[in-house]
């Protein structure tokens, strides 16, 4: 069997499509337009390319598009500053501040500076209890990108058995609440589980979170298991040069699965897609 491979490329663009339109109607009918801010402190390579692609992709939807670059030594009570600047601009609806952080300043005060209302990552931590208990929240991007993906190919999620391999506080953790709520029965697993290849082999949707290039083998899957693979990782190719690859195998994983997210391709795209509908969100409940 080969599986189903699912175009998140193809998918993000159709949910961009309808945040246009949404964004489009509140123009048309209430002469909104959703703004975001992302505030980039630094100059690590990956998060400029992440923060131009969002910005350009923002305008593409018809959104105000905001960009603070910050320079690496800016102190905290400078950030926090800004944070407090957007969190009272009414024409700033979604507020995002690029991760990692430089060392000296604390993400996690950071974070929870901004609005909640306007925390479209979803990582403040009003946020996360939200989710939690089950709460109208705004949740986390990427993990939402996959809970759409799986909905779509499936239909209903309930009763099946999912493992989250990865148990960060931006994928793994709202993964597991996610899935949860769609009525699985979640497993977390991570760098320390036990017989790790037995507990992936029941089950049902595998979301591979790791952050290792390749870990997870074709042998570890059930067969007509679903993989989603969020993994992004740079690696070596023997004659030179670099690939992306996830944290699956995918062309041991892909003879294996029923359906599975390539990378790149997959789960990515969706990332940005949701970051814009989890802007609009935030717009329309602030002026509901
Ligand atoms: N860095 C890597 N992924 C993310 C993300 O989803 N949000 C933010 N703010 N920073 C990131």
């Amino acid at each position: 069997m080969t599986a189903t491979v699912i175009d998140g490329k193809a998918f993000a663009a159709k949910v961009r499509g309808q945040v246009a339109e949404g964004v489009a109607r509140l123009k048309a009918d209430h002469d909104i337009t959703p703004g975001l801010a992302v505030v980039l402190v630094g100059e690590d390579p990956a998060s400029q390319v992440y923060v131009k692609s969002k910005g350009k992709m923002t305008r593409e939807v018809g959104m105000k598009s905001v960009e603070h670059r910050l320079d690496a030594s800016v102190s905290e009570a400078g950030l926090l500053e800004v944070i407090e600047t957007l969190n009272a601009d009414p024409t700033i609806h979604g507020i995002l501040v690029q991760l990692p952080l430089p060392d000296h300043l604390n993400s996690d005060l950071v974070i929870n500076a901004i609005d909640p209302a306007k925390d479209v990552d979803g990582f403040h931590i009003s946020n996360v209890g939200r989710l939690a208990t089950g709460q109208k929240a705004m949740v986390p991007c990427t993990p939402l990108g996959a809970l759409l993906m799986l909905r779509d190919h499936h239909g209903s999620l309930s009763g099946m058995n999912a493992v989250v391999i990865g148990r960060s506080n931006i994928v793994g953790k709202p993964m597991a609440q996610l899935l949860l709520g769609d009525s699985c029965t979640v497993t977390i697993a991570h760098s320390r589980t036990r017989d790790l290849p037995d507990v992936v082999r029941g089950a049902d949707i595998v979301v591979a979170a790791v952050g290792r290039p390749e870990m997870v083998q074709g042998d570890w899957i059930k067969p007509g298991a679903t993989v989603i693979d969020v993994g992004i990782n740079r690696i070596d190719k023997p004659d030179g040069g670099t690939r992306l690859v996830g944290d699956a195998d995918y062309g041991s994983c892909v003879k294996v699965a029923g359906a599975i997210t390539p990378v790149p391709g997959g789960v990515g795209p969706m990332t940005i897609a949701c970051l814009l509908a989890n802007t609009l969100t935030a717009c329309c409940r602030a002026n509901a």
